[in-house]
């Protein structure tokens, strides 16, 4: 299910951006830089990190955080933290990544981001109730900072659609 679900995230981005990188060609200081990968910046902000992160947020919600829901928010920071360390390293290729990720601010935010993931993480190992609400809070100011400066009023591919992604029903 999940392999599906990604391969299918990369075969749109390799159709929708085949064309564009095409009218391009002839640029070739708009070549992806070498170990850059077929996602976007996007994409993984969608899958990536707001899915963990809301499942964060919930578990800081909640009344009563069972062993479970700790061992849950484990697996949310760990995600959370392989994202943001991808992002980091700029190697996604939607049209404005590589022109955002050089800005200093930008670099900052994602440190931020990946220390206080660090931080999510150890809150869950140690079910650690005011660590994860101090760290659950500050990653919500890390997203609302670099939104208002970077994020366009459009999303890139124009696919405006909130949560872009169903919630998951496992069946046992
Ligand atoms: C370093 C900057 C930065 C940080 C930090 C950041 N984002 Fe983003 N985010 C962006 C940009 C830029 C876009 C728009 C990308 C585009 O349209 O190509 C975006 C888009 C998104 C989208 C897609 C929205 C849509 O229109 O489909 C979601 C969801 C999202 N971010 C969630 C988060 C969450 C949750 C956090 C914090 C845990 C976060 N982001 C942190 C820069 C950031």
């Amino acid at each position: 299910m999940f392999m599906r679900r990604a391969l299918s995230v990369l075969s749109v981005w390799v159709i929708c951006c085949a064309a564009a990188s095409g009218a391009n060609a002839s640029t070739s200081s708009s070549a992806p830089p070498a170990g850059s990968l077929p996602l976007s910046l996007l994409d993984l902000m969608r899958a990536a990190i707001e899915v963990p992160a809301d499942g964060l947020w919930a578990t800081e919600g909640a009344d009563k955080v069972t062993d479970e829901d700790w061992l849950l928010a484990d697996q949310d920071a760990v995600q959370l933290i392989a994202a943001t360390a991808l992002v980091d390293k700029g190697v996604t290729s939607g049209k404005n990544d590589r022109k955002w990720a050089a800005n200093a601010d930008w670099q900052a935010w994602l440190r931020d981001m990946k220390k206080t993931a660090f931080a999510l993480r150890d809150a869950a190992r140690t079910k650690d109730t005011t660590k994860l609400a101090t760290a659950g809070d500050h990653l919500q100011e890390i997203c609302a900072a670099c939104h208002a400066k970077y994020r366009p009023a459009e999303p890139s591919d124009g696919v405006a659609r909130y949560p872009f992604y169903p919630k998951r029903e496992l069946v046992k």
